[in-house]
């Protein structure tokens, strides 16, 4: 049987008060929307639609610039007018499953896992059921959707601007998150009416419509309350945030990481960390980055899209789509632009910046240096103060220094240009021609001496400042 899923994803989320659609606030990191589609991904459903609505052209393009394992297409629900009428929009998707079931999802919660998706596709079939929302109890369920129980199933969900007084302390509440039968969906969709205090056409009102037609409505409560947490508003946000740092902090913690202060500390999702690391506060881990083996990552680094080896000492450092080998050491104040390759046992110090470059074994470069579109050798010294001069303001060119090269402190290294293999480079040179190994190449200006030259300035300058003195002290002895 093929199943499918829904993701309800048209909203504004006027209380958020952005400019996109609510879907793509997000949390540690990446947008509600990714957790979801994720989450179907890993549940193996392998086609997905997503219903736009409020600037649906960014869900497109977002969609677009992910690779994903599900097939993802879009229908555009041009006035948002409730979760029902969103599912309508998407009913030409939902035709091509009639044999089958369908998952919906709210766009907007992102802790729906595809441990509790499956599950509740177990319960749904083995109970025949037309319908299966998954729930949770919520210590604080305002805002949610109440499900109302009997003894055999369900008999709906109330919103909570809805709930009469009593109802309002039933704690099991919607996660949105539902299997439908496709075709007994399909059936009772067009039957919802808008006659609520919303005005809005609720999906939730297929629960009732399919019972009136003598079908079964379920719930699978998950045991896990963060799946039902949503956001409709900033500080929702922020406690899903909290609520997901906790998790995925906790999960490192019992795989041997060591956190010395969590404050601060932020681990993305698809983050991976090996055992005997130490996270210090303040560190930012996001996006598809690894981390080795008994490294250290200092105070505040921010790591994205990474891959660092082992046995790593990290600083304030920041490093972007890059890759660091075993055993390197970086930091403080240094950053790791995209596509930069350090590799095994580089020492990189205090205010560094590289970017779209190789750096080879064991070379150092200790301080004060940008290095930028260069491939660098093995064992290389860098000075302080060295510039590779990759752009003439138009274009961009490559440097190229070679293994065992020794740059002298505050050499500019105008490319395109080649320093040859154990080529030394005079400090304060701009090296505008390519060096053959083993050289040293000067190109600075020739020293000059002029003598007596400041003798009379000096003169100026020492009788000013003898004026100026002698002005204090009487001021001072006057009072
Ligand atoms: C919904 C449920 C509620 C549940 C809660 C869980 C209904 C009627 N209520 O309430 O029972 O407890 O989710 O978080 O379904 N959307 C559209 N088009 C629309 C309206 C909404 O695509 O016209 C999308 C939103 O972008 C969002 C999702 O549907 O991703 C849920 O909508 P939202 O308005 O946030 O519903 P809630 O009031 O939170
Ligand atoms: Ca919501």
């Amino acid at each position: 049987m093929v199943n499918a899923a829904v993701i309800l994803a048209g909203g504004q989320g006027k209380r958020m008060k952005s400019d996109k659609p609510k879907v793509l606030c997000s949390v540690l990191g990446e947008p509600m929307l990714e957790w979801v589609i994720t989450a179907c991904e890993n549940a193996e459903i392998a086609n997905v639609c997503v219903v736009k609505g409020y600037r649906g052209e960014m869900l497109d393009e977002y969609i677009s610039a992910r690779s994903s394992r599900s097939e993802i297409v879009t229908v555009l629900q041009a006035e948002q007018l409730g979760t029902g009428h969103a599912v309508m929009q998407a009913e030409d998707f939902l035709k091509q499953y009639m044999d089958g079931n369908i998952l919906v999802l709210n766009g907007d919660a992102p802790f729906i896992d595809a441990e509790t998706i499956n599950s509740a596709l177990a319960q749904h079939i083995e109970n025949d059921s037309a319908v299966t929302v998954v729930t949770a109890r919520i210590e604080n369920p305002t805002g949610y959707g109440r499900v109302i129980r009997t003894d055999t199933g369900i008999a709906g969900i109330v919103e909570h601007k809805d709930c009469e007084p009593y109802q309002l302390a039933i704690t099991e509440v919607n996660s949105g998150c539902y299997w439908f039968k496709t075709a007994e969906l399909l059936e009772v969709l067009g039957e919802i009416g808008n006659d609520n205090a919303q005005g809005e056409y609720y999906l939730t009102d297929c629960i009732e419509l399919l019972i009136a037609k003598g079908r079964t409505a379920d719930a699978y409560m998950s045991h896990n309350p963060n799946v039902v947490l949503g956001a409709n508003d900033r500080r929702a946000l922020l406690e899903l945030n909290n609520a997901a740092r906790a998790e995925i902090i906790g999960k490192h913690l019992d795989n041997g990481i060591e956190f010395c202060c969590t404050d601060g500390v932020s681990v993305g999702n698809n983050v991976t960390i090996g055992q005997g690391t130490i996270i210090h506060s303040g560190v930012i881990l996001r996006g598809n980055t690894e981390i080795g083996e008994n490294c250290v990552i200092g105070c505040n680094c921010i790591i994205e899209n990474t891959k660092v080896g082992s046995n790593v000492n990290l600083n304030n450092v920041q490093a972007y789509e890059s890759v660091i080998e075993d055993d390197v050491k970086i930091g403080p104040f240094v950053q790791l632009r995209p596509n930069s390759h350090i590799k095994r046992g580089v020492k990189i110090g205090d205010f560094v910046e590289i970017k779209n470059s190789t750096i080879g074994e064991y070379t150092a470069v200790a301080h004060l240096t940008y290095i930028g579109d260069s491939d660098v050798g093995a064992n290389v010294n860098f000075g302080c103060g060295v510039v590779t001069v990759n752009y003439n303001g138009d274009k961009k060119f490559r440097t190229v220094i070679e293994d065992n090269a020794f740059i002298g402190c505050n050499t500019n290294l105008v490319a395109p240009v080649r320093v040859g293999k154990g080529a030394y480079t005079a400090a304060g040179s701009t090296i505008t021609k390519d060096i053959p190994d083993n050289a040293l190449a000067i190109e600075r200006g020739k020293a000059q001496i002029k003598e007596g030259y400041a003798e009379r300035k000096l003169k100026h300058h020492t009788e000013k400042y003898e004026k100026l003195k002698k002005e204090h002290e009487s001021e001072e002895s006057g009072n």
